[in-house]
């Protein structure tokens, strides 16, 4: 590669990640990525007086700070005054009105993260400050940098404060809690939480692993000469910047109030979380002529959303059995109105969240209510306690049969098989869309049949008639009827559907699918290995399969016979050829689509993977090659081109 080819290159690596980071909308694959980026690093390694302060390999996270230096702003970051309801935005649209008739309104949401001020000089990133105490922040110009959505260079050159919230996706932020409650750390509250302390990080290599998205709101000290505040951020965002997911120009109370509906109604599945709305007066000279209070613009509000957090009081934990034993740990709380809706239980996860949080029977608590997850408790306010809290102590006997729980540490088990929570629970997952689909099974009506004494076990679904369930107090005719309609549709279902629907422990809908493509109804009789060798199994499931089938062989055969399930379409034996029975891995462009090519390669009787591994034995590999490549070559497996592999056929 020589310095024309490496310009070139670290271009064309910002145009995919602006199209992958900012615009959401991927141009290229991992793979070409990955490789194109090598290419770069080995040209700089080289030429280490060459780099290019845009280069990609410039955000690399390996800078370690001892603690970070205060840095002034260049103008001061403001807080909003906040409104919560229609009145309050009326009362503050009012005041505006009298300080200029003639405006429109700029809305966008309020994003909950941490704020954030970059400034550009030359066109190049210069400092990335935190908020502070609006005049001085920290420098924390490395981390910023590890952000991919920041552009490290823009086009324009004059010297300009971009200011941003950065938030966590909230994927991303349950994806960070799981993986502290492994590592034993404490878990973030919140997401807001979650991306201050990542930008906080005196290890810049924590902040480069935390995905977090910058999404700039508005300009700080500059030289632009926009009319509008939408014109002006129109040009930020062009810039390099990523636009919020909506925006809006209105024109007066009723336009703000539907949109704000709106953007409330939604605001669960934005991928950030949302704290409110932000209104803008849109005119930037009546901006200037409104100015400030002491502490907010005159020209702007933000008008929140109502609340999802509250404060409650733990009144009991009870506790609940699943299918397959495990005993889960519920809060019983003082019933609390959290935008409409009364919340009395939040979800306590495992017994080890009692202990990690110190939960204990009145203490006072937040919960988080959010779209249809079931609230949590995310703080415990120990400051309140006054001495009648009680500690919670671990249950040793099972709540509904009362036999002895297994204590797995993280996990308490009830082992009897005929526990009556563990028996409702697996024929309401019997039921459920995954499995057999069984309409008109819900909760209740499992339960009453299995009080009844009718239904004892899932076998015993079949056995209904209507003679039986009209004896059953609110089983009407039409009602039976369609139950039993229902049970015989179950009848011929596809196959993994029938192995989903036993709820073997560890195995999903994806494994069951595994199973049965490979199996069919052999499934009961392979051995460990046979399951380990099939793509995505594991020993602790092919452990959990043979101890399901030990125990429960007769019971799968009855259903079997009952239910009749689908045998998946056996593929016919391949002739002998150097592919039958191999393992291969596709990447790169080929002349067909790589999904032809599946198929080629599969009927000859290879399997086809998606991850290079030990296990493979071939690499098929066509332009554009890229680290599924080097790790092939690094595992010594052969690789072939796609006229190699042709060749190998004929
Ligand atoms: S405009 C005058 N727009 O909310 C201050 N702020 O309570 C300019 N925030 O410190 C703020 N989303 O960190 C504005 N779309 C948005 C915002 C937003 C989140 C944060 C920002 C600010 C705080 C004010």
């Amino acid at each position: 590669m020589n310095i024309i080819q490496y310009k070139k290159a670290v271009e064309k690596l910002n145009l995919y990640a602006y199209h992958y980071y900012v615009l959401d909308d991927a141009i290229t694959t991992d793979d070409a990525y990955d490789k194109l980026y090598h290419r770069v690093l080995d040209f700089e390694e080289k030429n280490s007086n060459k780099i290019l302060s845009n280069s990609p390999t410039q955000r690399v996270g390996d800078s370690v700070s001892d603690g970070f230096i205060k840095a002034q702003h260049l103008s001061r970051m403001w807080s909003l005054e906040d409104v919560f309801d229609n009145e309050g935005l009326h009362a503050w649209l009012k005041k505006t009105y009298k300080l200029d008739e003639q405006i429109s309104f700029y809305c966008e949401p309020k994003f909950d993260g941490a704020s954030l001020n970059l400034i550009y000089k030359d066109g190049e990133l210069s400092q990335g400050i935190t908020r502070g105490d609006g005049e001085i922040g920290e420098l924390i110009t490395q981390n910023v940098k590890t952000i991919r959505s920041i552009p490290l260079t823009i086009e324009y050159k004059e010297c300009i404060e971009i200011r941003g919230e950065v938030v966590i996706f909230k994927k991303e932020f349950e994806k960070i809690n799981q993986a502290r409650v492994k590592n034993d750390e404490t878990v973030f509250a919140n997401p807001r939480n979650a991306a201050a302390g990542s930008l906080r990080q005196l290890d810049s290599s924590i902040t480069a692993s935390r995905n977090l998205i910058f999404l700039p709101y508005g300009v700080g000290e500059n030289l632009l000469e926009h009319k509008l505040l939408s014109q002006k951020m129109e040009y930020i965002y062009s810039l390099g910047f990523r636009k919020p997911p909506q925006s809006a120009i209105c024109k007066d109370i009723n336009d703000i109030q539907k949109i704000y509906d709106v953007m409330n109604k939604e605001r669960d599945n934005y991928p950030m979380m949302l704290d409110g709305m932000v209104v803008k007066v849109n005119e930037i000279a009546s901006q200037i002529d409104m100015g400030y209070t002491v502490k907010n613009p005159r020209f702007s509000v933000a008008y929140k959303f109502p609340a999802v957090e509250k404060i409650t009081t733990v009144k009991e934990i009870i506790l609940q059995v699943g299918r397959t034993g495990a005993v889960t740990p519920v809060a019983i709380v003082e019933p609390t109105n959290i935008d409409g809706v009364v919340v009395e239980r939040a979800t306590l996860h495992n017994f080890d969240e009692i202990d990690r949080k110190d939960i204990r029977i009145n203490d006072k608590v937040i919960i988080l209510r959010s779209g249809d997850v079931i609230p949590k408790i995310i703080k415990v306010l120990t400051y309140e306690r006054n001495g009648s809290e009680a500690k919670y102590e671990r249950p040793k006997a099972c709540p509904i049969c009362k036999s002895e729980l297994l204590d797995e540490g993280v996990l308490l088990k009830c082992q009897n098989l005929k526990c009556e929570a563990r028996v409702i629970n697996s024929i309401i997952y019997f039921a459920s869309k995954p499995c057999l689909n069984i309409d008109g099974l819900g909760n209740k009506i499992v339960e009453a049949l299995f009080n009844s004494g009718l239904v004892k076990s899932v076998v015993d679904l079949f056995d209904l008639t209507l003679d039986k369930l009209l004896k059953l107090e609110g089983f009407k005719e039409k009602k039976s009827q369609n139950l039993l309609n229902s049970l015989e549709d179950a009848k011929g279902s596809e196959y993994w559907r029938f192995i989903n629907s036993l709820g073997i422990e560890h195995v999903g809908e994806v494994a069951s699918k595994t199973l049965s493509e490979n199996f069919g109804s052999n499934f009961i009789d392979v051995t460990k290995e046979e399951i380990i060798a099939c793509d995505g199994l594991g020993e602790e499931m092919a452990e959990s399969i043979l101890e399901f089938v030990r125990v429960n062989k007769e019971t799968i055969l009855k259903l079997q016979y009952i239910l009749k399930p689908l045998e998946p379409n056996k593929k016919e034996e391949a002739k002998e050829n150097p592919f039958k029975d191999k393992t291969a891995v596709l990447t790169g462009t080929m002349s067909e689509s790589r999904e032809a090519i599946k198929e080629l390669l599969e009927s000859l009787g290879a399997k086809v993977s998606g991850s290079v591994s030990k296990k493979t034995d071939f690499l098929v590999y066509g332009e554009d090659a890229g680290s599924k490549y080097d790790k092939a070559v690094s595992l010594g497996i052969e690789c072939l081109t796609e006229s190699q592999m042709r060749e190998k056929i004929e």
